[in-house]
């Protein structure tokens, strides 16, 4: 038993053992000791060792009433309401004791865990995605919702896939139009998504539609040019695809990319690995016209390097630099702005 506890205990008036030697305001003066001593415990334990000490088998209380029996019937009734008083003044202590202790006990529960719900936030900072992300999503959306798949390729991609089987052999001129990263003589960083085209047809077989956005890498920068870009990659192949549907499908998904009228232009041009090919160019706000994307017909050449007939199936493809895209739906006149993590910048498209 802790001190205190013991302490109370040993200053407790010392009273006769004998029952028949006790006078009220002994007794009276007991129980208020008693009583008066339980305010000071501090604790449930403590408090429950002391109930037994004054109250239990061994008390003095106990001790006394025992010896009831002893008494002739008038002292009984008068000694005998005086032990009750007693024990009626101790309990009651000790019951007050005990709902006070268990209150602090949950009021410093309480405190503990409080929460002031007045203070100032944190301040808590909301992400967004990156522009060209959203840009990304919103044109695959598009695709997706026109039944095309999203595959996917290696960026580290090999100089077969790359190029090669895309109708460029080595030293072909078009290899120069790439600013190509070399790892090796056999690998590189891919230029373009194109590859994909080859892995999904040299994988399936027709009638083939997907779609392949992805990051590609030339030695290229200025306004409109990064280093690292990103591409959205489309290939329908069938046996009936023509040039009109695959213009009629990009004209489509302009309209529906930008949700307004814009000046746009389909621009004959060259790729190895269509025949026909164009560029499309859509006039900006600053009216200069910019280049969003290749498309062609898949030459036949390819789709035999894939191991499909070109007698039976005819295929097309565009490869459409998204970076472009978002610099025309947001106004951003120069490209490299999306790469320098200027937070003053990155902010604005939330
Ligand atoms: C190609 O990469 C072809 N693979 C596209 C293609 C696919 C044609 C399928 C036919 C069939 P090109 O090099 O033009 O084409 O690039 C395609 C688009 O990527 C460009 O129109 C332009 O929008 C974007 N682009 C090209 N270079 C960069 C660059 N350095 N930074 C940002 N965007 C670029
Ligand atoms: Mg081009």
């Amino acid at each position: 038993m802790p001190n205190d506890t013991a302490t109370l205990l040993q200053n407790l008036p010392k009273l006769s053992d004998t029952l028949a030697e006790l006078t009220e305001p002994e007794l009276n003066d007991y129980a208020e000791t008693v009583a008066k001593g339980i305010t000071h415990i501090d604790n449930a334990q403590d408090l429950g060792q002391f109930r037994a000490s004054v109250t239990g088998k061994k008390s003095a209380l106990t001790n006394w009433s025992k010896q009831m029996g002893k008494l002739d019937a008038q002292q009984k009734k008068q000694v005998g309401g005086w032990l009750h008083a007693v024990r009626t003044r101790i309990n009651e202590a000790l019951s007050n004791r005990q709902t006070e202790l268990e209150t602090e006990a949950l009021n410093a529960k309480l405190a503990s865990e409080t929460i002031d719900v007045t203070l100032p936030a944190k301040g808590q900072q909301k992400g967004q995605l990156h522009p060209v992300t959203m840009t990304a999503r919103r044109m695959q959306q598009f695709f997706k919702q026109a039944g095309f798949n999203v595959a996917t390729g290696p960026e580290v991609e090999s100089d077969y896939y790359n190029f090669e089987a895309l109708n460029i052999p080595a030293h072909h001129p078009a290899r120069a139009m790439h600013d190509t990263f070399y790892f090796d003589a056999h690998y590189l960083l891919r230029t373009h998504t194109s590859p994909v085209q080859i892995r999904t047809m040299q994988a399936g077989k027709p009638p083939i539609r997907i779609i392949c956005p992805g990051r590609v890498y030339r030695n290229d920068s200025d306004q409109t040019h990064s280093p690292m870009f990103h591409q959205l990659e489309g290939l329908m192949v069938t046996e009936k695809s023509t040039f009109a549907e695959l213009k009629g499908l990009i004209l489509a998904f302009l309209q529906a990319f930008f949700a307004k009228e814009l000046e746009v232009r389909f621009r004959p041009s060259f790729f190895p690995f269509t025949e026909p090919s164009a560029e499309v160019d859509i006039l900006s706000d600053s009216g200069k016209w910019l280049e969003v994307m290749g498309c062609g017909m898949v030459h036949p050449k390819v789709l035999q390097n894939c191991g499909i007939d070109p007698n039976e199936y005819t295929g097309f493809a565009f490869g459409m630099g998204i970076e472009r895209f978002a610099m025309l739906y947001y106004g951003i006149e120069d490209l490299r702005l999306f790469f320098q993590n200027d937070v003053r910048f990155l902010r604005q498209f939330g």
